[in-house]
């Protein structure tokens, strides 16, 4: 995809804009909105639709996946790889402010547009909203889908409310009272109890639900198994964690809907949510800031990259998992309640709760030195107190995944670092310009035909900067993800579309 193929147009723009000449603007603008997004929604088609053209690796027919919480770190991540693989996604995320929303909004970016991919943008504590997202996936799938539940307010640390005075409130105080563990349980537990009745509303074929490494807790003796002491969360986050699981087990035992609850253990990668260690570290040495470090150089996680965590999703989606482990179970234990055998709960016990980890143990201190010979650099470490709601040293014992889901984690920390690197590298580049295209977007908001050649000076200069970034981002030249290329791609176009709107 060459831009080189508009330039004349290009040209022609700017002598219709030096001469004022503002209807030839609007026509030729147009015409570079129209063919850029018809390009863009062209390639876009083309990437996803790839590896559709080959056999699935299980050999399954495509399904439709409705996902929670779709514009975050992980569901981004997962719907790419779902759409590439030929299936259809509804997702549902309510752009919450946790982190910069329109981090979620580049997430998605690459994705809207695409006939297998629908966004419901709402919260999953509102029924109608979610009920929205339901019904649109049941049509998809004629019926037939499944829900990857990762909506959640996720931070471990920010769960625990802010000291408050011991005071009594008044009514209209008590209207608006919702500290940060209330908000937690709110979204966590009650946005979940949504999702669980809508999928027993609408028949849901199968539920894989994030659950954390978090619900180790206090628990001091890792590496930790599935079936380890999990009955000392830390904070509200890990127990709103617990709490879904416990969930998800009631849930099961009632409706039968097979539901897999997944450990995951410190999640990173390209993109990831900017509290966790990769990008506050990352970024800090970076601008020669001290970072801050909780917790000694030897407190240590199994540290799970994000293909390895989206691997481990979908192949709790195949068929065959299902199968075995689900409907095999119950198929059993209903012929022995039929002979009137006593059934107990530990032989309807089925659902499956996997750790999803990482292929190393890692301590801190290791990782830190990684990442500062990435950017060769010696940073300062400003050691803080470790608060109590992390745990000190977190692993994971993964064989019970690997036994049922044929997982293992594949990725090392030393290449996942050298990955991150080469991303922090390309969006402390796109990011200043994409800044500079969304400022003027919502500048433009509602301002259709009042020509301001100041306006237009930004426009023009806007896409002046997407350009040069498309020919550093070119993915024939540079190792970078092609969706990042193609989100690049459509704010050129969509610029073109602001340029049209100010010469109205
Ligand atoms: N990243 C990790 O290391 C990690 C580790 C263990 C578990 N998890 C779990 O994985 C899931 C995804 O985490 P992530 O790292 O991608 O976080 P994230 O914050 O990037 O993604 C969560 C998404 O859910 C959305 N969301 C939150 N509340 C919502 C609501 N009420 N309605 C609709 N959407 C809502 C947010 O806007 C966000 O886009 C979470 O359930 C988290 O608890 C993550």
């Amino acid at each position: 995809m060459r831009y080189s193929k508009y330039s004349d147009l290009d040209h022609k723009l700017r002598e219709a804009i030096d001469r004022k000449r503002w209807s030839a603007v609007q026509k030729i603008s147009l015409t570079l909105f129209n063919s850029l997004s018809k390009k863009v929604s062209k390639e876009k088609r083309a990437f996803f639709d790839e590896k559709q053209a080959k056999p699935m690796p299980s050999g399954e027919p495509a399904q439709t996946i409705l996902i929670t919480g779709g514009a975050g770190f992980i569901g981004s991540h997962l719907i790419e790889e779902l759409l590439r693989e030929g299936h259809s996604v509804v997702a549902i995320d309510n752009f919450n402010e946790v982190y910069e929303p329109y981090k979620k909004w580049q997430n998605v970016e690459r994705f809207t547009g695409l006939p297998r991919f629908k966004l419901v943008v709402g919260d999953i504590r509102d029924t109608v909203a979610l009920n929205r997202a339901f019904r649109l996936a049941y049509e998809s799938g004629k019926g037939d889908f499944q829900v990857i539940h990762l909506a959640a307010l996720a931070g471990v640390i920010q769960s625990i409310p802010k000291s408050e005075p011991i005071a009594p409130l008044n009514d209209k105080q008590a209207a608006g009272y919702s500290p940060a563990d209330r908000e937690y349980y709110e979204v966590n537990i009650m946005g979940t109890a949504n999702v669980l009745v809508l999928s027993r509303r609408y028949g849901a074929k199968n539920i894989v639900a994030a659950s954390s490494s978090s619900v180790y807790g206090g628990n001091e003796n890792p590496p930790f198994k599935e079936t380890d002491d999990t009955d000392r969360p830390l904070g509200p986050y890990a127990a709103s964690k617990k709490m879904n699981e416990y969930q998800a087990w009631t849930y099961y035992l009632n409706h039968n809907i097979p539901i897999t609850m997944l450990r995951y253990f410190t999640v990173y990668g390209i993109r990831g949510r900017p509290e966790m260690v990769f990008w506050s570290f990352f970024d800090n040495m970076r601008k020669g800031l001290p970072i801050k470090q909780r917790g000694p150089d030897t407190s240590t996680r199994s540290y799970t990259h994000i293909s390895d965590v989206t691997r481990g999703m979908i192949a709790c989606t195949r068929e065959k998992y299902i199968r075995e482990n689900f409907y095999k179970k119950k198929k059993r234990y209903l012929l022995a309640e039929r002979k009137g055998t006593k059934v107990s709960l530990d032989d309807r016990d089925a659902v499956e709760v996997l750790n999803i980890g990482g292929s190393q143990t890692v301590e801190l201190g290791y990782l830190r030195k990684l990442m500062a010979k990435n950017l060769g650099v010696k940073p300062e470490v400003d050691m803080q107190k470790p608060n109590p709601a992390e745990v000190p040293v977190s692993s994971a014992i993964t064989c019970k995944a690997e036994h049922l889901i044929g997982y293992k984690a594949r990725m090392t920390i030393e290449r996942g670092v050298e990955e991150y690197g080469r991303w922090y590298h390309i969006q402390e580049r796109y990011q200043p310009v994409y800044d500079r295209y969304r400022n003027l977007r919502d500048k433009m908001k509602g301002k259709r035909g009042r020509v301001s050649a100041n306006d237009l000076k930004k426009a023009i200069d806007v896409a002046e900067q997407l350009k040069r970034l498309l020919i550093e981002l070119d993915p024939d030249k540079i190792k970078v993800d092609k969706s990042e290329y193609l989100v690049a791609y459509n704010y050129l176009a969509e610029t073109y579309g602001l340029i049209q709107k100010i010469a109205w």
